[in-house]
């Protein structure tokens, strides 16, 4: 058999409200042609996010029955801590609201002044979470993972002679440690080899230099080592996994992404003193240690959703169904970000709307249109994101996409078919669409609320 089924049956539905284009060119109107000001309820297909998106399991709904709510010590978080070992052994771990919160805490422990953290890319959260201390976050992806049209089969991994070279330029007393993101979400969502962490963890063992690993997407990456690196094919994804966190002295995680739940995180290490330090931040801003922001039912939703996401009829059906969108997309002409990744298809709308120059935003073009079209959201990953300079000024962004995240266990292929049918007629007519102005924008962080208009 070669079609790959959704490997779950539903047992609880959320109706969508079918609208129509003219119904949509008021709400976008309304929402000036911000996808972000836009209500959820009036989204056919949601494709802003994989993070705390995902479906929950009837398994996972049982575990939440059985949270214990007690202020500190509850039963709920040995289940989840013991889950989380048992994938990371690390020995301290410490759960926290999302995952930038175990960002915030980390490098205020170990960020300041004069700092530089390298990682393969750094997540938005986590750069400015690194220069929210005034240190500096480095991105050294290798020179495959910046060409979009490119076929690599690990596309996240950083190079390692820059890697040496840098730490030997700022000094090893000025690099507290060195990270990976696995999968590489602002680099396309591309995986990290073994080979390359392994050889990651070599240079920071020269250096004495602590290897963390951003896990959020840890499973999807495990699962792009089994099936793209050698000598691996017959290893366990569990396995997999736990080398992968083996070379690591610590790491974030955003549990709303491969811990298959809606809210949660954790700062995992092994450092004593770090750990120490953690936990005061924590009870300042999060909650006492045993519960770090999170309720106790919330901490059994992760423990249960860490032993379903490991799965690999799981992750075969979730990496084979991005690869099936993103195959199609390829098949009728629209440029994406080769090869497809994890969580997420990128269209590269620079290429695909060649009459729009970056600075009318191609890519909020096509965000808006796939809107207009077919009730889609997705998200400009381009220049509104990253154009606007701290003097005011604007600056095309390296590259213009539109990120088509897809949540976790919760479309089935005729939605996705319904995706590449409506993308497919976009494509077809691409040369009426318009160039987009801000007509409004606040001074950071611009993409969540900037006012659109088209220009005429
Ligand atoms: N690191 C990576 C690689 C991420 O993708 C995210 C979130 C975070 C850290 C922060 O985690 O949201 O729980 O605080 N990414 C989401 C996204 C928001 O849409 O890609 P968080």
């Amino acid at each position: 058999m070669i079609t790959i089924i959704e490997p779950f049956r539903i047992k609880a539905v959320e109706p969508i409200l079918m609208t129509t284009r003219a119904e949509r060119e008021e709400f976008i109107k309304e929402a000036n042609y911000n996808l972000f000001k836009l209500d959820s309820e009036k989204v056919i297909i949601d494709f802003l996010t994989d993070s705390g998106t995902s479906s929950m399991s009837a398994r996972q709904w049982g575990s939440i029955m059985q949270g214990d709510e007690s202020y500190a010590g509850s039963p709920s978080y040995y289940r989840f801590k013991n889950a989380v070992a048992n994938l990371m052994p690390f020995k301290h771990i410490i759960p926290t609201h999302q995952g930038r919160a175990a960002e915030k805490i980390l490098f205020s422990v170990i960020g300041g002044k004069g700092k530089f953290i390298p990682n393969n890319t750094h997540f938005d959260t986590t750069r400015a979470n690194i220069e929210y201390t005034g240190a500096v976050g480095v991105d050294l992806v290798i020179e495959e993972g910046k060409n979009p049209a490119l076929e690599h089969p690990f596309k996240g991994n950083i190079n390692l002679e820059r890697l040496e070279a840098f730490i030997n330029e700022k000094g090893v007393e000025n690099i507290p440690v060195v990270m990976l993101t696995v999968t590489n979400n602002s680099g396309g969502g591309q995986p990290v080899a073994m080979e390359n962490i392994r050889a990651t963890k070599e240079i920071c063992k020269k250096y004495n230099i602590p290897l963390f690993i951003d896990a959020c997407r840890f499973a999807e990456n495990a699962y792009f080592i089994k099936t793209r690196e050698q000598g691996y094919a017959n290893v366990t994804i569990e396995n997999i996994v736990k080398e992968m966190f083996s070379y690591a002295d610590g790491c974030t995680m955003s549990a709303k992404k491969d811990a298959l739940v809606n809210i949660g995180g954790w700062l995992a290490l092994n450092s004593d003193v770090w750990a120490q330090q953690a936990r005061n931040l924590l009870i300042l801003t999060e909650g006492f240690p045993t519960y770090g922001g999170l309720a106790g039912r919330d901490l059994e939703a992760i423990a249960t959703g860490l032993e379903e996401v490991v799965s690999e009829d799981y992750l075969h059906y979730r990496i084979v169904s991005t690869q099936y969108l993103g195959n199609h997309l390829l098949k009728a002409g629209i440029p994406i970000v080769r090869p497809t990744g994890g969580h997420a298809i990128y269209i590269d709308a620079r290429a695909m709307l060649p009459h729009i120059k970056p600075l009318q935003y191609p890519g909020q073009s096509l965000a808006i249109e796939m809107y207009l079209h077919a009730g889609i959201r997705a998200c400009e990953i381009g220049t509104v994101m990253f154009g606007l300079q701290p003097d005011g000024t604007e600056k095309e962004a390296a590259m213009d996409l539109v990120r088509l995240a897809i949540p976790r266990r919760v479309y089935t292929q005729s939605h996705i078919d319904y995706v590449i049918e409506a993308l497919t007629e976009i494509n077809a007519n691409k040369n009426k669409l318009k160039g987009v102005k801000i007509t409004w924008q606040p001074e950071q962080l611009r993409h969540f609320t900037a006012n659109f208009d088209f220009i005429d």
